[in-house]
C-alpha cells in the first residue's frame, strides 16, 4: 500500500502532456473482441484499469501484446477459448460488463458475474440488458453471475430511460454483428461514445449519429482489424486545469481537446480562470481571486459528473458560497467529509452540497475514497498549508497516470511513500 505526501506548493508552473482517456480505451479494447483479425491500439497508459481488462480479454483466450513505453497494444482475438468470465477478473472494475455486447453480437453468448456497486452509487446494468434484450438475448442470473444467449442479434429500437454511457456502448458493440438495423433513442453523446464509433467504423461497422441522442447502427457480416489511437483524456486534462487555478498557477497542457472541455473551460471562466487556446495545446491561469460558482452535473454536453470532486475542492477556496448539484449518481460526495478534515466549510443535502469558501486548508491525513475523489484531495493538497498524506492511493491510479511524476515537473511538492 502507498501514499502520497504532499507539501504546499505556490503555483504549478509548466507544461504537461496529457495521456490517452481510460475512458475511451475501455469500451476500445473490449470491441476487440468483436474481430478475428489484430488490432493495433495507440496512446493508452498502462493504468491499473486498462492492466484489468486486459487479463480480462486474455481469460477468453485472446492474445494480447502491450508495449507500455509506447503505449500501444496488439489484440488479437482469433478464436475465443471461453466466453465465461470469473468473479476475480470481473469484479475489480465495472467497465468489465463492456465485454458483453462484443461477446454475444460474435458468438450468441457470453457469462459474466454482475459487476459489482460502488462507492459512488449502487450502478446497476438493467439498461445494458434492456438493449439486449430488445434485440432478443435472453439472460438468466443466478448466484450473481448473468447468462446471456442469444440465436443471432436482430436489430431493434431501444430507449434508454438515462443517457448511460455504458449501455450505449455496450448496446452499440452488440449491434455491429446484429441482423438489420439497430437504433439507440437518448444515447448517450460523450466523445467516449464517438471515439469507440470511429474504432467500429474504421474495423468495418455501419454506425451513424454518434455524439448525438440518436445512434444507428446497421449490422454488417463480419468486422476486420485496424490500428486506432485513442483520444486524449478530458478529464485528466481537466483535473490539471483545476491544479493550475487552486494554486494560482500557469500552465500549458499537450495532447488536449478543447471541443471535450467546454463545459470545464465555461465553469473555470466563471471563476476567474484563463484558458487560451495556443498552437501547443491550452494554456491557463488564473486571474485574480477565485469566485464561487453555481454548478450540476449532467451527461455531456452537460459539466461531467467526473470533474464534481476536483471542482469541490476549488471551491473550497472561492470568495464566497458555491453550491454543486450532482444529478448523475445519487452518492458522490464521499469526498467531502475527507476535505472536511482539511478545514473546508461543506454542507450536504442529498444531492446538493453547499460550499462556503475559506481563507486557507491545512494539511492533514486523508484517503481517496474513489478515483475523482482522490484526485480532489491531491488538488487540495497543493493548495493546503503544511503538509497532506493521502491513504488508498490505488484508487487514483485506476485514472490518472503518473500523477506524481507530472505534478512533480511542474513544481509540486509531492512524493510517493510505502504505508506502514
Ligand atoms: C461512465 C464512466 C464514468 C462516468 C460515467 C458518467 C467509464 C468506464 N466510466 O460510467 O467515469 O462517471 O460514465 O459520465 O466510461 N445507470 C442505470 N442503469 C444502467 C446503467 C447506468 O441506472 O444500466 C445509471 C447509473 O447508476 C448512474 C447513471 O446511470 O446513476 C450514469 O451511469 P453511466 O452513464 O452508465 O456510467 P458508466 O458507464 O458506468
Amino acid at each position: 500500500m502507498e501514499k502520497f505526501v504532499i507539501r504546499h506548493t505556490d503555483s504549478l508552473q509548466g507544461t504537461v502532456r496529457i495521456s490517452g482517456a481510460k475512458n475511451a480505451a475501455l469500451p476500445i479494447l473490449a470491441a476487440c473482441l468483436l474481430t478475428s483479425e489484430p488490432c493495433y491500439i495507440e496512446n493508452v497508459p498502462p493504468l491499473t484499469d486498462v492492466i484489468y481488462m486486459l487479463e480480462m480479454l486474455k481469460g477468453f483466450g485472446a492474445e494480447v501484446a502491450y508495449d507500455k513505453e509506447k503505449e500501444s497494444i496488439c489484440i488479437h482475438a482469433k478464436e475465443l477459448t471461453t466466453l465465461e468470465s470469473s468473479y476475480e477478473k470481473a469484479d475489480k472494475m465495472r467497465a468489465s460488463f463492456l465485454v458483453a455486447g462484443p461477446l454475444i453480437s460474435r458468438y450468441g453468448q457470453a457469462k459474466l458475474p454482475l459487476p459489482g456497486g460502488c462507492q459512488i452509487g449502487s450502478r446497476p446494468v438493467d439498461l445494458h440488458l434492456k438493449g439486449f434484450h430488445c434485440m432478443g438475448a435472453k439472460s438468466r442470473q443466478e448466484h450473481g453471475v448473468i447468462d446471456l444467449t442469444t440465436k443471432k442479434l436482430k436489430g431493434a429500437t431501444i430507449y434508454l430511460d438515462f443517457p448511460s454511457v455504458g449501455a450505449t456502448e455496450n448496446i452499440m458493440m452488440a449491434a455491429v454483428l446484429a441482423k438489420g438495423k439497430t437504433i439507440i433513442e437518448n444515447a448517450a453523446a460523450e466523445p467516449e461514445i464517438i471515439d469507440l464509433a470511429e474504432f467500429l467504423r474504421e474495423i468495418g461497422a455501419d454506425i451513424q449519429g454518434d455524439g448525438t441522442d440518436t445512434v444507428e447502427i446497421t449490422g454488417v457480416k463480419e468486422l476486420e482489424g485496424t490500428t486506432h489511437s485513442v483520444i486524449p483524456d478530458r478529464i485528466e486534462a481537466g483535473t490539471f486545469m483545476v491544479g493550475a487555478a487552486i494554486t494560482g498557477g500557469d500552465i500549458v497542457l499537450e495532447n488536449v481537446r478543447e471541443e471535450h472541455l467546454k463545459p470545464v473551460i465555461a465553469k473555470l471562466a466563471e471563476c476567474n480562470v484563463k484558458i487560451e487556446a495556443i498552437p501547443q495545446g491550452l494554456h491557463v491561469y488564473r486571474k485574480g481571486k477565485l469566485q464561487p460558482l453555481q454548478l450540476k452535473t449532467m451527461p455531456f454536453p452537460g459539466f461531467p459528473t467526473d470533474m464534481q470532486a476536483q471542482f469541490m475542492s476549488l471551491m473550497t477556496l472561492a470568495k464566497g458560497t458555491s453550491m454543486i448539484t450532482e444529478t448523475v449518481f445519487e452518492n458522490r460526495f464521499i469526498h467531502a467529509g475527507e476535505l472536511q478534515r482539511m478545514g473546508a466549510d461543506i454542507r450536504i443535502d442529498s444531492r446538493n452540497a453547499v460550499i462556503e469558501g475559506v481563507e486557507e486548508l491545512t494539511g492533514s491525513k486523508v484517503r481517496a475514497t474513489d478515483l475523482r475523489a482522490g484526485a480532489a484531495l491531491i488538488l487540495s493538497a497543493l493548495a493546503a498549508k503544511g503538509e497532506t498524506e493521502i491513504g488508498e492511493i490505488h484508487h487514483i491510479e485506476r485514472g490518472y497516470y503518473k500523477i506524481d511524476e507530472k505534478l512533480r515537473a511542474l513544481g509540486a511538492d509531492i512524493e510517493r511513500k510505502e504505508e506502514v
